[in-house]
């Protein structure tokens, strides 16, 4: 490591433990000439495609389609940010899968038309899931992010003798390895106290459950491990797994669920499989360093809509072909469970939200960017370059 990077990496150490005293480039977006101001969400509903969006369109609650703001940079498809009149609660759909994710999400924080230091941010999808964890239907809340497909690959039908999967984290000669390279996305961790309060918020929505979920989930009561995926839907605390690759079955489910828990130090639960929730956090994340929004306040909020694997005796393509798992609860469910957690952030707005939750346990990157020590991984980069300089009695 050269000394400059050494000097810019001490410097950012102490940077981001002091970043909560950032505002300086924040301030000027009050400042803005002509009388313009930005629209300050209270929530910022994050969907993914078309279906997930349209269950905030038509509600009785709150008429989120009174404002569209055409947004530079964010999908073609989607270009319009929707809001309420009143800017309380804003929507977006991002499209689907890591780009598009990422992409959307830094036009958005990047963009002069809006102020989100205190905005909450709701994402709101649809995902697939375990049986072994949860079934169709059910709404989850997740603490940690992984991207579990970021790693090495071999086909598994060259894999070497004696592993169980082709995938093995990068850096590493073994599936069972913790990753020597990091990229900065592999996990990432939201704050936990917000996560109970808005499961507690979701526990008094009554759930959407319809009769082609309910026997499609009774096919799962065979088998002994898939217990919970033949029960009823239920809102449940649970970790989500993100990777561009869609992937089915039975052993890319327990490799990811093996690469969770490697990823997290046996802290994160396996329970959900999306396409963008990691660059979501990444772009969110990077904006937190220049105090631009607050990633304590982040919830991740999936609903079961499918099956990450067959039931016994199924063949995995059926399973994943099948379009009448739990899709139609799963949309009906992202506004039944949702709606409970907007109306709370709302209505406890002065007393407790505005100020926000504070976080007891680590929140942030892998790479401890945001500051402080993450509780899983090697520990914080820049901390630990820190420790090490001073140990080694570098002067600068
Ligand atoms: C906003 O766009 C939606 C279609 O995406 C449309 O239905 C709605 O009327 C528009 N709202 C306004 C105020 O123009
Ligand atoms: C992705 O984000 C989740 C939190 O939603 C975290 O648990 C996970 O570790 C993250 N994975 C990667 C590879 O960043
Ligand atoms: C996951 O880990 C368990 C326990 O180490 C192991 O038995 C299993 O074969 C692994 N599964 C895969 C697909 O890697
Ligand atoms: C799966 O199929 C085999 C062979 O037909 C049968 O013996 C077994 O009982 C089936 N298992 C379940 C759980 O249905
Ligand atoms: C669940 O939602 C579907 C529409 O997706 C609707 O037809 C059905 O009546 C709802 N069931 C309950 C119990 O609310
Ligand atoms: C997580 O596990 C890795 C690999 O065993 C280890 O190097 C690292 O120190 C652990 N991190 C924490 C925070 O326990």
């Amino acid at each position: 490591m050269s000394l400059s990077i050494v000097i810019t990496s001490l410097c950012f150490c102490s940077v981001a433990l002091a970043f909560p005293d950032i505002h300086g480039s924040v301030q000027t977006r009050e400042e803005q000439p002509n009388g313009f101001r930005p629209i300050s969400p209270k929530v910022f509903v994050i969907s993914m495609f078309t279906d997930e969006g349209e269950a905030w369109y038509g509600i009785p609650e709150f008429d989120i389609l009174a404002k569209n703001i055409t947004v530079p940079g964010i999908s073609p498809l989607f270009p319009q940010v929707h809001c309420t009149s009143n800017d309380d609660v804003c929507q977006v759909t991002t499209g689907e899968a890591e780009i598009n994710a990422a992409s959307t999400i830094s036009s958005i924080v990047y963009s002069s038309l809006f102020n989100l230091r205190q905005t909450y941010f709701l994402i709101a999808g649809v995902a697939g899931v375990n049986p072994k964890v949860s079934t169709i239907g059910a709404v989850t809340f997740a603490r940690y992010a992984v991207q579990v497909a970021l790693q090495y690959e071999i086909d598994a039908r060259e894999k070497p003798q004696g592993w169980n999967t082709g995938y093995f984290p990068q850096g590493s000669s073994s599936p069972t390895d913790y990753p020597s390279e990091l990229y900065g996305t592999e996990v990432f961790e939201v704050n936990e106290q917000l996560r109970q309060i808005a499961i507690s918020f979701a526990q008094t929505a009554r759930l959407n459950d319809t009769a082609d979920a309910k026997s499609y989930r009774a096919l799962y009561a065979s088998t002994k491990s898939f217990a919970p995926g033949a029960q009823p839907p239920t809102i449940i605390a649970c970790d989500t797994a993100t990777s561009d690759v869609y992937p089915t079955g039975g052993l890319l489910g327990d490799a990811f669920e093996n690469t969770t828990s490697l990823f997290t130090n046996g802290s994160g639960i396996y329970c959900t499989t999306q396409q963008e929730d990691n660059a979501t956090l990444e772009a969110l994340l990077r904006a937190a360093t220049t105090g631009l929004v607050e990633f304590s306040r982040i919830i991740i909020m999936r609903t079961a809509s499918d099956f990450d694997r067959p039931y016994t005796n199924q063949t995995i393509l059926n399973n994943l072909l099948d379009e009448f798992q739990g899709l139609e609860p799963s949309i009906e469910n992202i506004y039944l469970a949702g709606i409970k957690v907007i109306e709370g952030i709302l209505h406890g707005w002065a007393n407790q939200f505005e100020a926000g939750i504070k976080a007891d346990n680590y929140v942030g990157d892998i790479f401890g960017t945001l500051g402080g020590e993450p509780d899983f991984g090697p520990g914080s980069i820049f901390c630990r370059w820190q420790r090490q300089n001073s140990k080694e009695g570098l002067e600068i």
